[in-house]
């Protein structure tokens, strides 16, 4: 059983139990669009990294992983990132499938598929966990998402505050007053 959750937690959006069945589920949704073909995994570091493995674990394709990072311009305007990792390797010529841990505002995301799609994959799109429509400002064409979530400052499951809280087995609300 899940301990007691920390004091920072307002409340459970998500048990574990329910972020699990519901990657299976995305995750069968996958195998069958692709059918059999090796599907590369690109996820940005760090928070979509716990979504990644959970997801390449319930996948019943071939999967290949790949990571790169991302920080923001200091003192830009939201939105305006640079890689700080790249990937490994090319990806030209391969189905790429880029996993997100939430798609908020749309700008990272966009950032990241115009840079993907500028290196000649054979496909790309986007899996996330979560995905919060109701402050969207760039359109991005979201594939595959796990849930919807409301306008609140979530953390778990690879989401972090100030890097706490990134191992909660569940998604959860934080506290209006900590944040
Ligand atoms: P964007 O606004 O869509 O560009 O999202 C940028 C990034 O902000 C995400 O990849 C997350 O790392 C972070 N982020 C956005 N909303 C939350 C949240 O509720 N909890 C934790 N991190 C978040
Ligand atoms: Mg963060």
């Amino acid at each position: 059983m899940a301990s007691a959750a920390p004091p920072d937690i307002d409340r459970i959006l998500f048990t574990e139990e329910q972020v699990t069945a519901r990657i299976r589920e995305v995750a069968a949704e996958i195998g069958e669009k692709y059918r059999g073909r090796p599907l590369k995994l690109i996820a940005v570091l760090k928070g979509a990294v716990f979504f990644l493995t959970e997801l390449a674990r319930a996948l019943e394709i071939p999967v290949k992983i790949d990571f790169l990072a991302i920080s923001p311009f200091r003192g830009s305007a939201p939105g305006m990132v640079r890689i700080a990792k790249d990937l490994d390797d090319p990806i030209q010529d391969e189905d790429v499938l880029l996993i997100e841990d939430i798609v908020d505002t749309g700008f990272t995301t966009r950032f990241l598929l115009q840079t993907l799609a500028g290196r000649a994959p054979r496909s790309l799109a986007i899996c996330t966990l979560l995905d919060r429509t109701v402050r969207r400002i760039v359109q991005v064409p979201v594939d595959f998402r796990c849930f919807e979530i409301p306008d609140r400052f979530v953390v778990g499951c690879g989401l972090d505050y100030q890097q706490l809280y990134r191992n909660l087995r569940y998604i959860a609300v934080l506290h209006p007053e900590v944040r």
